[in-house]
């Protein structure tokens, strides 16, 4: 059994069975465990790495919810990343006789695709993971967006449509010089290492625009 950080265990108001494939893990909720970052993975390279996301955001007092898109399943190691967080990996939408897990306080969407922030921007919610970001504007959660996505996908008009409207919105997208730089087509393996998951931290405590 994985149980959460919670040092209070008067807290805990729920417990439930949540089963990622082939594993038995046994998930305890609380109401009010401490700030709830949701780290939404999606299908690039980099989701590989999630973890380090993990144990940086874990340093600074977040507990972490990973939430994976289908696709992204196949570039995690679920396992590994539930032992880290001690929470179940989620990936779809819950069965509507299953409690609501705890809400975001933030949200970050790293490695982010070209399908998701385009299917984002749009208004899209066919995964859990874009029908968590389809309301999290409008529930005033900030969601940073880290994206990682080649020079090809970033110059379609399509691309950059998406990261203006998203920021239109109030998501913060890290795009451009100085953020996340698309890297060529082919080299995507040689921009792992620089991959700035802290900085997609650091912008959730930066104040607004
Ligand atoms: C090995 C591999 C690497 C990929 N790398 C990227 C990438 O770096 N950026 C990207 O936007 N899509 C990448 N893709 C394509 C996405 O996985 C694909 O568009 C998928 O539908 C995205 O699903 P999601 O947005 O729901 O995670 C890659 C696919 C594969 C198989």
């Amino acid at each position: 059994m994985i149980s959460t950080n919670c040092s209070n265990k008067s807290q805990l108001t729920a417990v439930r069975g949540l089963l990622s494939p082939g594993h038995d893990i046994l998930e305890t909720v609380t109401e009010s465990p401490g700030r709830v970052l949701y780290v939404i993975v999606c299908a690039a390279g980099p989701a590989v790495e999630a973890g380090r996301l993990v144990a940086m955001a874990q340093d600074e007092g977040w507990i972490v919810q990973i939430v994976a898109t289908p696709s992204a399943l196949d570039f995690i190691d679920v396992p590994a990343l539930e032992r880290q967080t001690g929470r179940p990996v989620r990936s779809r939408y819950r069965k509507p006789s299953e409690p609501k897990p705890p809400r975001a306080d933030a949200i970050i969407v790293a490695p982010a695709t070209y399908n998701t922030i385009n299917k984002f921007a749009q208004g899209i919610a066919d995964t859990y993971a874009l029908g968590v970001l389809a309301e999290a504007p409008g529930l005033g959660i900030p969601v940073v967006v880290l994206p990682f996505v080649n020079s090809a996908l970033a110059s379609r008009t399509a691309f950059r449509r998406s990261v203006a409207e998203l920021r239109a919105d109030g998501v913060r997208v890290l795009f451009g010089p100085g953020q996340y730089e698309p890297h060529p087509p082919s080299a995507a393996a040689d921009r792992f290492d620089a991959y700035p998951w802290k900085r997609a931290l650091t912008e959730l405590t930066r104040p607004g625009d």
